[in-house]
């Protein structure tokens, strides 16, 4: 047939079948990404979402550093078995603050996602000083040398004012308190009421309404008086999951 004799031309010629291949796949391509550059929002807006405080996000940096990303992943797919197990599937608005976002592919200990409030502080301390004390079939490592490092916020305002370069949206004054704020949210005899102030903000038709002060968890995250590694890892992990009221949230498609 006269059609497959002109393909053969092409198999038979390396160098075409690359360049012909390259111009599909950059076709495919273009068609793919380049509506999301003209859509106004590729990420539907959901209430509750906030920046995480200083606190959480340097909880975020040690999370990232230990390579917890290596056991366990963030992310609940919308599959039955995963939101039997973990709960309401995660939505993109749920990670469009996390740079880079922690999403993961390997689980060798379960899904992250949704478990901010399930265990008590004093079960983490427990856990991640000797996981095996509470789950005694654990093969998680310990990481009880996190309470003895203390932390003083040195560079907790860079990391909010590097979070806002990448397109966080906290504000001046989220940068300016930083060092407050973080201060703030571990000590219960602190003033912590201009952190929860900053934090529960949520636009709505350009003016700022406050929103949300449920997810804003201040105490002393792990019992001892020093501000350590360990209080941020805690606050971290006991916000994951949390920010978003799933009693009340319906998908846009449901609307
Ligand atoms: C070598 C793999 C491994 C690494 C690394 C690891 N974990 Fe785990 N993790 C596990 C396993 C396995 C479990 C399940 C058994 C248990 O609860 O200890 C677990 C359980 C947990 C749980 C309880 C989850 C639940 O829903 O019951 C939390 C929270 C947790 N890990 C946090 C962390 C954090 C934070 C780090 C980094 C500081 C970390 N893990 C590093 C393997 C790991």
């Amino acid at each position: 047939m006269a059609f497959l004799d002109k393909h053969k031309a092409i198999e038979t010629h390396a160098t075409l079948l690359m360049v012909l291949s390259l111009l599909v796949v950059t076709i495919g391509g273009i068609v793919q990404i380049a509506p999301l550059f003209y859509l106004e929002n590729t990420i539907e807006t959901v209430d509750g979402m906030r920046p995480y405080t200083p606190l959480e996000l340097a909880g975020k940096a040690i999370f990232q550093r230990e390579g917890c990303y290596g056991c366990h992943s963030q992310m609940i797919r919308p599959m039955r078995d995963e939101v039997e197990r973990y709960g309401h599937y995660s939505l993109a608005a749920e990670s469009m603050y996390d740079h880079p976002f922690q999403w993961g592919s390997k689980r060798t200990g379960p899904d992250l996602a949704r478990v901010g409030g399930r265990y008590s502080d004093e079960w983490h301390q427990d856990h991640f000083t000797d996981a095996k004390s509470v789950v005694p079939e654990s093969v998680m490592p310990p990481y009880g040398f996190l309470a003895g490092n203390v932390i003083d916020g040195e560079y907790i305002q860079d990391l909010v004012a590097t979070n806002k370069l990448v397109g966080v949206p906290y504000t001046d004054a989220m940068v300016e308190n930083a060092l407050a704020d973080f201060l703030a949210q571990a000590d219960p005899n602190a003033d912590s009421s201009g952190l929860v102030d900053r934090y529960t903000w949520k636009e709505e038709n350009g003016t700022v309404v406050q929103n949300f002060p449920k997810s804003i968890n201040v105490r002393n995250f792990d019992g001892q008086p020093e501000l350590t590694e360990m209080d941020a890892l805690i606050a971290y992990i006991q916000v994951l999951g949390t920010m978003v009221d799933f009693s009340t949230f319906t998908p846009v498609a449901n609307r």
